[in-house]
């Protein structure tokens, strides 16, 4: 089954199956004394589907190892965003066929980039040699194709280009034991004309709230501090189920929970909610950060960009969100669109001086190929974009600086979850996603505690337990 872009782009109103995932014990032992290494690419949700495939390979028997070289077992998981996502791994694809010569691994290609046709296509007739690839819609069936591949020695692709369903229960292994990401939501239908996402992602598609809310309960039990609550647009939660039950409502059942933190990605300004704001004020354990994707201050281009929202509408929503105390705001940018002028450019500048962000992801517009701005004309140079892309972040840096020098000398909570790069320094983040070098011993993993900021940087603040 190959990927099928027409296929990927059609929206019916068919009602979203729900499966539970149910462990087949046919494939339990294809692993037995085999080794896995998996490499992820992209965003959070590739992140908590590798948390999925180790989950699955384990159940199979493979054991987990750090390093590339010493695996039975090589996977990549990848990301479609931007052309750059495409060429890293295509170039990681070198390195494991020189490992695939010398000692015959077994080689597998999943995620979005997995649901490309053009890539599968590329990978069908230039890279013979991997053995499995599969999309973002199969996951739950790593282990049959994988025990395909295996018996009959041939390179498996599966891929399925559907609106896709919701399939509970499916295994994980976590990569922490303080946070745990939540999906709460797949898919996305803005089709925001940059977008590969709503082809490799499919349909819109919401959980049902009560497995949210046993998923989080169960969390809480094994010790858990902080969800995020995961989706590519979390702000439209619910309005594809018949339950007059939103975003709001899974916010404030999420936190009565008890959970310490409550976090959610990513929001699309178009859905921001009033209610939303309430619960937040309300609620101490929905943290007070946000991300709020921008992509461009220029009405002209958000309208090109299908964004469904103006530069004044989006500034209405900022300020509102500046009524929580303490909030942080961050945002994604994109420059170099299509046909964007200086002018329209500096409408970006604008807002970015207006908001003056914690912090902001910026990105060069990459054409994605099916995207309807694949196909708009852009005589834009790389140079003029690259130095767009510059003075950009020269402005993005200056704002996230100047946020984090007013945490000198205060005193915030942070998540102590991992160590630090430096010595004698273990790392966590605050409720308003500041990354805090805390200078502290491992008995502080995984507690919440109160830390004096004494030192500041752009990117990271360092601290001292108080
Ligand atoms: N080119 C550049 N940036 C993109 N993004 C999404 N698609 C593209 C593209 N084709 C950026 C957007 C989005 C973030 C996850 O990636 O800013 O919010
Ligand atoms: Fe892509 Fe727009 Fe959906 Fe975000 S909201 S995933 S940018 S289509």
């Amino acid at each position: 089954m190959l990927p099928n872009l027409l296929e990927a782009k059609k929206r019916t109103s068919n009602k979203v199956k729900n499966y539970k995932y149910i462990k087949d014990d046919r494939y339990k032992e294809v692993g037995k004394n085999k080794t896995y290494y998996i490499k992820t690419y992209g965003c959070q949700m590739n992140v908590h589907d590798s948390e999925n495939i180790k989950a699955l390979l384990e159940e199979m028997s493979f054991s987990e190892v750090d390093n590339m070289e010493d695996a039975n077992l090589i996977l990549l998981n990848t990301c479609a965003i931007r052309e750059n996502a495409h060429n890293k791994v295509f170039g990681f694809l070198g390195r494991v066929k020189h490992l695939k010569e010398t000692k015959n691994v077994i080689t597998g290609i999943c995620g979005c980039m997995a649901q490309e046709e053009n890539v599968v296509n590329e990978i069908k007739n230039k890279y013979k040699w991997v053995d499995i690839v599969f999309g973002t819609h199969n996951i739950s069936q790593l282990p049959r194709i994988l025990s395909d591949s295996i018996n009959n020695n041939k390179q498996e692709i599966e891929v399925l280009s559907c609106e896709g369903d919701i399939i509970e229960d499916i295994p994980v292994k976590r990569d922490s034991k303080y946070k745990a990401w939540v999906n709460i939501m797949y898919g996305c239908d803005k089709f925001c004309t940059y977008c590969i996402v709503p082809y490799t992602r499919g349909k819109q598609r919401s959980r049902n709230p009560k497995d949210i809310i046993r998923e989080v309960e169960k969390l809480i039990k094994d010790g858990y501090k902080e969800v995020t609550l995961l989706g590519q647009n979390v702000n439209a939660y619910g309005k594809d189920l018949e339950l007059n039950y939103y975003m709001g409502d899974l916010l404030r059942d999420v936190a009565k929970t008890g959970i310490d933190r409550v976090r959610f990605v990513t929001s699309h300004p178009w859905d921001f909610t009033d209610e939303m704001i309430t619960i937040i004020k309300e609620y101490d354990n929905v943290m007070p950060y946000i991300h709020l994707p921008l992509q461009s201050g220029s009405n002209r281009i958000l309208k090109l960009m299908g964004r469904r929202y103006t530069k004044e509408s989006y500034l209405e929503l900022f300020n509102k969100l500046k009524t929580i105390s303490n909030v942080s705001i961050t945002t994604d940018i994109i420059v170099g669109f299509p046909g964007e002028t200086e002018d329209d450019f500096k409408e970006t500048l604008d807002v970015v001086n207006t908001c003056k962000y914690d912090s902001a992801f910026t990105f060069i517009f990459s054409p994605r190929v099916g995207t309807p701005a694949a196909k708009m004309k852009d005589d834009i140079s790389l140079d003029t974009k690259n130095e767009r892309l510059q003075r950009l972040n020269e402005l993005v840096n200056k704002y996230a600086n100047l946020n984090n020098q007013k945490y000198l000398n205060k005193i915030v909570n942070v998540l102590i979850e991992n160590k630090s790069n430096k010595d004698d320094y273990l790392m966590g983040y605050t409720d308003t996603m500041k990354l805090v070098n805390v200078k502290c011993d491992e008995s502080y993993l995984g507690k919440i505690v109160k830390v004096k900021i004494v030192g500041v940087k752009t990117w990271s603040l360092d601290g001292e337990i108080v």
